[in-house]
């Protein structure tokens, strides 16, 4: 294993060391017990998150002194530098105020003046620039995912890939649902159908998470609509660089403020982009009973006596 050092990584090594620490403080509070509020209807939030996203904010400013910082909890620190940090102080609330172990901190740094010569203007303030680092760290398991980009991806300081699986139907995937707007969200079509055509379909609750298990090989894909930046910016970059790809639903770019999502190993992404058209036309999806239409079957194989 090459350290840091040799790999020439900028950013990684000092952010790990923020996530850590991030990530020591929601053990202890998920260890104590934290009480819950809520910021929507359904939306949770806790001391943890708020917590953690001014230590990790203190901590940028000490060794980054000239980025800037966006975080979930309300932070918007130099969003005129070049450089910004993308951050999720707590990723997979509802899990942690549930007591369910899956969470992480997520911090994703994106280079926006990169290209500035080329495009030939300064950028406005919701331009997207390039994702260059990306560290996510799983306290529970002491987790710790980074990637620089060009440099690789790794967990726990060891180099990882994405799976080698070449169909849907052999695949494990994940997705998640919004808690704001849900039900104006027809997740639960493409939740139906991915689980009629894969392995599985797994809602963990971390969208963070799910993008650093497509990039190491646990899953072969993940989608989401409405996430934020700060959901996705350091996975974004895990699964690119340990080989994946990251698109919009309709395979074109992923943007961080697109808030649409589709990552995978690569090769079934054409697969599951041919899906989405499929699917947002309306097209050879596969029939399900209603309850109802269950209920009524089921009444009439018991009035046969037949089994179930
Ligand atoms: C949420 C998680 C969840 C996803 C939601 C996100 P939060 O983030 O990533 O998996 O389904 O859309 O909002 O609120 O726990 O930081
Ligand atoms: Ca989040
Ligand atoms: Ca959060």
């Amino acid at each position: 294993m090459s350290s840091a050092g040799e790999r020439g990584l900028v950013w990684v090594p000092q952010a790990s060391v923020i996530a850590r620490e991030a990530g020591a403080r929601l053990r202890e509070f998920f260890a104590r017990g934290v009480e819950t509020e809520y910021k929507g209807d359904v939306d949770l939030v806790t001391v943890a998150d708020r917590t953690c996203e001014a230590l990790i904010k203190g901590r940028l400013a000490e060794v980054f002194p000239e980025h800037g910082v966006y975080g979930e909890e309300g932070t918007r620190e130099r969003m005129e530098g070049e450089f910004r940090w993308y951050v999720d102080p707590l990723d997979g609330t509802t899990n942690f105020a549930h007591g369910f172990p899956q969470f992480c901190v997520s911090l994703g740094l994106e280079q926006r003046r990169q290209g500035l010569e080329q495009r030939g203007a300064g950028l406005e303030p919701d331009d997207d620039g390039t994702i260059v680092a990306g560290v996510i760290y799983d306290p529970m398991r002491d987790e710790l995912f980074t990637a620089e980009r060009g440099k690789g991806a790794t967990l726990n300081g060891k180099p990882i890939g994405v799976s080698k699986i070449e169909v849907l139907a052999e695949s494990l995937v994940a997705t998640g649902f919004p808690s704001h707007k849900r039900h104006d969200n027809p997740n639960i079509h493409f939740y139906h159908e991915f689980t009629l055509r894969s392995h599985g379909v797994r809602r963990a609750g971390s969208a963070a998470l799910d993008l650093a298990y497509v990039a190491c090989g646990r899953l072969e894909a993940f989608w989401e609509f409405n996430l934020n930046p700060w959901d996705t910016a350091a996975g974004a970059l895990l699964v690119e660089e340990a080989g994946g790809r990251i698109s919009g639903f309709g395979g074109g770019r992923f943007q961080l403020n697109s808030s649409e999502v589709l990552a995978s190993n690569g090769r079934i992404h054409g697969e599951l982009v041919v899906l989405f058209k499929d699917m947002f036309a309306g097209r050879n999806l596969e029939p399900i009973p209603t309850p109802e239409e269950f209920a009524q079957r089921r009444a009439e194989r018991a009035a046969a006596g037949m089994g179930r």
